[in-house]
């Protein structure tokens, strides 16, 4: 199949949904046509679509409009891993491996090539399609930005916004009732729209994976801003946020998915703790989706077009398994097998922490 001159590519969006991806989709398919004179396919619900068939042909207006769209006009799963997928078998759930299937299918569909847009968990599957001979380039999605072999990943940027305006909500409310505000921020094991947000919208305290804190000293910050006169306090902290010698909390596990651990509820905890120690009235909010929603920044969108065009332009340059992705200011691609090996996480010792701790935020380390 590698060699195979390209005339038609399929295009597929895995993973929870992020803005930009409709932005990613467009710029996909205006390139394969206007540009390159392919035929596009665009697969439905993810790996969903390969696996059950569920597919249509993109054409010029079937992208119109699309570009300041949140979500996904292909729609999109985190379950439905094609070399993992879940049936049931005699009344007991059984995983199968659907691949081969899909290979065939994708002949019979004479589909040469596929963009794949997804996360770590969405790129991880394009590698191994990769591995058994399918031309694939992916396109890194997430809020969470923690793919390590780009710089930035689109969604992030919106995500950021959506968080900031949320502190800057919260401010005036904790303000008014002198009260404390946490507010609990996506991010999966990475702490980046956390450290971001909390920074840009003047948190007093963030909490983040890469630095477990101490209860004890997240009090403390919050006690003496009130003794030098500061009656709120802001606190964001990371859906990943631990104590020192603690676990993450988790609040569900997704069996069928490639990423089956979902956090969420370190916020309350961490609320009910400050209320006790501090006696500050605390409120807990949790923005969950709200982050993953709405119309993408400029910043996504002009990130998304870029992905998607270079997308293309590296399938019709035969360079398969492949990742398009931002170094500095100008777009590149890596090998996928490269892309998925480790998350970016924030470091510790980064000039971002430090300057956040030179202007007085506590992440309660210290
Ligand atoms: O990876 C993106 C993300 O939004 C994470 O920040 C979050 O932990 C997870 O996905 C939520 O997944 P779901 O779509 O299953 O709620």
């Amino acid at each position: 199949m590698a060699d195979k001159q390209i005339k038609r590519i399929g295009v597929l969006t895995g993973g929870g949904d992020a803005p930009g991806l409709n932005a990613v989709i467009r710029a996909v398919v205006k390139t394969a046509i206007k540009k390159y004179n392919l035929e596009v396919v665009g697969f439905l619900d993810g790996f969903g679509g390969l696996i059950n068939n569920m597919a249509k042909r993109m054409d010029l207006a079937s992208v119109s409009g699309i570009l300041p769209r949140g979500g996904t006009i292909l729609g999109t799963t985190n379950r439905d891993n094609p070399f993992r997928y879940a049936i049931m078998k005699d009344g007991e759930r059984a995983y199968v491996d659907m691949s081969d299937h899909i290979m065939s299918n994708l002949e019979e569909m004479q589909i040469d090539a596929l963009v794949i847009i997804g996360g770590d968990g969405s790129l991880s599957i394009a590698r191994e399609f990769w591995q058994k001979g399918l031309p694939v380039v992916g396109v890194p999605k997430t809020i969470d930005n923690d793919l390590s072999a780009t710089d930035v990943t689109f969604g992030f940027d919106t995500a950021l916004v959506t968080a900031t305006e949320a502190l800057d909500k919260l401010h005036t409310t904790a303000e008014s009732h002198h009260r404390v505000m946490v507010l609990e921020v996506m991010g999966r094991y990475a702490g980046w729209i956390a450290l971001h947000a909390g920074i840009a919208g003047g948190a007093d305290v963030i909490l983040i994976p890469e630095i477990p804190f101490i209860f004890e000293n997240v009090c403390r910050k919050i006690t003496n801003r009130k003794l030098n006169g500061k009656k709120f306090s802001i606190v964001v902290v990371a859906e990943g946020a631990k104590p020192l010698g603690g676990e993450m909390v988790i609040q569900k596990i997704i069996e069928d998915s490639a990423d089956p651990i979902r956090l969420g509820g370190v916020g309350n905890l961490i609320g009910d703790e400050i209320e006790k120690c501090t006696g500050m009235e605390t409120r807990v909010t949790i923005l969950g989706h709200l982050q993953r929603g709405g119309s993408p920044t400029p910043f996504d969108r002009l990130l998304a077009t870029r992905y998607g065009a270079h997308a293309v332009r590296v399938l019709m340059e035969g360079k398969f398994g492949y990742m398009v992705c931002l170094h500095g200011t100008n777009i590149e691609s890596v090998p996928i097998v490269e892309a998925v090996k480790v998350l970016r996480t924030v470091s510790p010792d980064s000039d971002i922490v430090f300057a956040a701790k030179a202007v007085g935020i506590g992440f309660g380390d210290e």
